[in-house]
């Protein structure tokens, strides 16, 4: 069987990736640099990876009451390997966390890509179409809005002030901020540029096409989900943190019930 791939190859020599020795990566590549190597084919300049290693630790973490950690946590609870409890929670990642960024940088890309045909128009314009579309269909943008941060996420400030800073604001950027602005006009009220927006916009700048976006999120959160599997392994109490945050229980179902008497009929089983 042949298996084609342009990332990586083993062999008696030892591994390369991308063409570079791992072992000359080792000594002269930060992981930033090594994780834009695989997943763009290049590695990137000395400002580019300062700026992927910021935007992998704005990943890390969120707290114990992100969905992701509190999943894995939970899982370790049970007793599971570590390996086991960390995948549980990025297998947590999805449109409802930490999707955000994949789902901006698609309409921020896919926008700017529609502008570059003759009847293009500008930046603002595009910002002002994107809101408008989305909020007269009364559609959520993703990579806008937080349920914490509502004037602004210290996170995306510290990005965007390092792209800047880096010379690395480029119009992804700019149509992101042209959204908030936006949204701002048509409601009255300004929403944020999350982190998970501010990612997708510097990523999409830096040309990375929408669908690998979430791979930065995955990767820099793995980090955390392993600190805080180890801690819950470590701890040695048993189903701790799943009593720590049981929730109060709600029950709207059927009222109580016997198989004996009147519903047995109902069960199908014979008399
Ligand atoms: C994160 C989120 C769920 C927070 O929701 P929230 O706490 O209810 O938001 P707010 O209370 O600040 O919303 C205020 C108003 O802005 C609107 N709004 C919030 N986020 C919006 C967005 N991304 N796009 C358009 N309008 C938005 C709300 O509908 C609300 O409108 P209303 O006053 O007419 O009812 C929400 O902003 C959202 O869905 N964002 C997009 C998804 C995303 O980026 N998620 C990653 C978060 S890190």
């Amino acid at each position: 069987m042949s298996v084609r791939t342009l990332i990586s190859k083993g062999g008696d020599e030892g591994v390369r990736i991308r063409g570079y020795k791992l072992v000359d990566l080792m000594e002269g590549s930060s992981f930033a640099a090594a994780v834009h190597l695989l997943l763009m084919g290049e590695l990137p300049g000395r400002a580019e990876a300062r700026l992927l290693d910021a935007i992998l630790v704005s990943a890390v973490d969120h707290g114990i009451n992100a969905p992701s950690i509190h999943i894995a946590r939970a899982q370790a609870s049970c007793g599971v390997p570590l390996s086991t409890a960390v995948a549980a929670g990025v297998a947590s990642i999805g449109t409802h966390h930490g999707g955000a960024g994949e789902a901006c940088a698609r309409i921020l890309q896919e926008a700017l890509a529609a502008r570059s045909d003759p009847a293009g128009q500008g930046i603002g314009d595009t910002a002002k179409k994107i809101a408008e579309e989305h909020l007269s269909a009364v559609k959520n943008i993703p990579g806008f809005g937080h349920r914490v941060y509502k004037t602004s996420d210290p996170r995306t400030d510290a990005l965007l002030g390092l792209a800047k800073d880096l010379g690395l604001l480029g119009d992804h950027c700019r149509l992101a901020l042209g959204i908030v602005d936006e949204i701002e006009r048509i409601k009255g009220r300004r929403l944020v540029l999350n982190v998970d927006g501010a990612q997708a916009a510097i990523l999409s700048d830096m040309g990375y096409r929408w669908p690998k976006v979430a791979c930065l999120f995955v990767i820099g959160r793995t980090a955390g989900l392993c600190a805080h599997v180890a801690e819950e392994l470590e701890s040695g109490r048993p189903l701790g943190y799943l009593k720590e945050t049981a929730a109060e229980e709600d029950y709207q179902g059927s009222p109580d019930r016997s198989l004996c008497g009147e519903g047995r009929a109902s069960t199908g089983t014979k008399a």
